[in-house]
């Protein structure tokens, strides 16, 4: 018997579920496309996946940490926004802020599924969002 590692040696964090189990792909991948499934992500941070129209996994996740001053928050279907309770910042389905007072997009972290496992990465890349060097590294 082997447990499964948590941790790859690229960096990498399985997606766990709020009791500290890893979430199999399959249950995500079972959800509609366009759903959002919020997970235990890199350091344990609150983090959204989504399902893309393909049915796939999007390998944008985005952190559920508002940058304005760190509350969480849903994920609103309806308006398709993320909507912070605290301040009122909302940020469009790809963590865009729409309405401050939050300064920034939301962080994102990079999604990949292997052997039907989610591995969860930093993101080091430039923002697809802004063409910019990710505020957060
Ligand atoms: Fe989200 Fe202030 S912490 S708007």
């Amino acid at each position: 018997f082997l447990p499964i590692s948590e941790t790859s040696e690229d960096g990498g964090q399985l997606a766990k579920d709020q009791l500290g189990n890893p979430i199999p792909a399959g249950q995500l991948l079972a959800l509609a496309p366009g759903s959002r499934a919020l997970v235990a992500g890199l350091e344990g941070e609150p983090t959204y996946l989504t399902v893309t129209e393909d049915g796939s996994l999007d390998r944008m996740g985005i952190v559920d940490n508002c940058t304005h001053l760190g509350c969480t928050f849903p994920w609103n279907p309806t308006d398709q926004q993320f909507q912070c309770p605290c301040h009122g910042s909302l940020y469009d389905s790809r963590g865009q802020v729409v309405r401050g007072p939050a300064p920034l997009p939301l962080k994102l972290t990079r999604v990949e599924v292997k052997e039907g496992a989610i591995w969860l990465y930093p993101w080091t890349e430039l923002d697809p969002r802004t063409g910019q060097r990710p505020w957060w590294s």
